[in-house]
């Protein structure tokens, strides 16, 4: 493997919040976390809500002070002003000044950027264009756009400046399956383009299509690290979902018996077997009682099973 530029170095990060009257208590939310990113990959840290991930993202930025542990970007502190020129970022909940559009919105940012004029008119419409907001809702006030349109908006100033590290903190936060769909190819194209990115999110299946490694993080301490396919191979047997219709009573009856969990108050009979009721037999059985499948869908993908996996052993064993 050629030795790559580690673009994010984190050793030992740890951040703990003060809680509890007069701030006596501590939480800690990142404990003792370490990993690298190297140039040029998709690095997903995933998790649950509260798992420690945007805590993460603002002790990279510099946004808050850690704890203990170091935090290196680009191999300068992040808080550089070179470091700070190659960053791109998205906020969770980016605070977007509502008054103004999206264009003035990203010409104003150009400014502070240090973007020429031209430059900036040139990159706010090939960004706008880019994330799919006709000019129809560019040229509206911020307030007046739908979530998902906002973080179209928040995408497209993360890419302003045409950084090399993009870190975006659930980038498909918002964003119906379409619109996930999309940044997904987004996110491969900047790839493409040569950027690094470090996303966070709680949507694992997600991640797992497009992220060449990813760190899964718990309770602020991390569980595993690797690709998706060296942690949770895709082959693994899981419980699926099947869609059927013309099932009769004695066929929903059968698939009980065997461990499927049936819900026949439709038309459409939605059936869930377990891994351990095999779903590949389950369907067959449907088609030979005479009933019609619609759709077959994977309930979790290999990585959330391996990161559920990966929760239990660690909540078993003592810290
Ligand atoms: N400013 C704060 N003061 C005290 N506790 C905090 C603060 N910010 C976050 N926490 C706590 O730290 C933990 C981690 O929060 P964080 O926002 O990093 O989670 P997350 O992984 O980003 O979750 P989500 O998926 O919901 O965005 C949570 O238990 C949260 O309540
Ligand atoms: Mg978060």
């Amino acid at each position: 493997m050629s030795a790559r530029l580690a673009v994010i170095v984190v050793e030992n990060l740890t951040k703990d919040y003060a809680s509890g009257w007069l701030g006596h208590r501590r939480h800690r939310a990142v404990d003792h976390l370490t990993l690298e990113v190297q140039e040029g990959e998709i690095f997903g840290l995933l998790g649950p809500n509260g798992a420690g991930k945007t805590t993460t993202v603002k002790l990279l930025l510099r946004l808050i002070r850690p704890t203990a542990g170091t935090v290196r970007l680009f191999g300068r502190s992040p808080e550089d002003p070179v470091v700070r020129a190659q960053l791109g970022f998205l906020p969770e909940h980016p605070y977007l000044p509502e008054a103004l559009t999206a264009c003035e919105l990203l010409d104003y940012f150009g400014q502070l950027c240090g973007l020429s004029r031209s430059d900036r008119l040139a990159r706010a419409a090939a960004l706008l264009h880019q994330v799919g907001l006709p000019a129809s809702v560019a040229d509206r006030p911020l307030r007046q756009l739908s979530r998902g349109e906002l973080a179209r908006v928040g995408l497209a100033q993360a890419l302003l400046h045409d950084p090399k590290l993009l870190i975006l903190d659930d980038p498909f936060g918002g964003l119906d399956p379409e619109g996930r769909r999309q940044v997904r190819d987004w996110l491969l194209r900047w790839r493409e383009e040569g950027r690094t990115i470090f996303l966070s999110t709680p949507l694992i299946a997600e991640a797992e299509i497009i992220c060449d490694r990813v760190a899964l993080l718990h309770r602020g301490r991390l569980l595993a690290c690797g690709s998706p396919a060296e942690l949770a191979p895709p082959t693994a047997r899981g419980a699926v979902e099947i869609l059927a219709r013309d099932l009769t009573p004695q066929t929903c009856e059968s698939l009980r018996a065997r461990g499927c969990d049936v819900r026949a108050d439709r038309a459409l009979v939605r059936v869930c077997a377990p891994a351990s009721a095999n779903g590949w037999e389950a369907v067959d059985f449907i088609r030979r009682s005479g009933g019609c499948v619609i759709a077959v869908n994977p309930i979790r993908s290999s990585l959330e099973r391996f990161f559920e996996d990966a929760v239990t052993a660690s909540e078993a064993s003592p810290a």
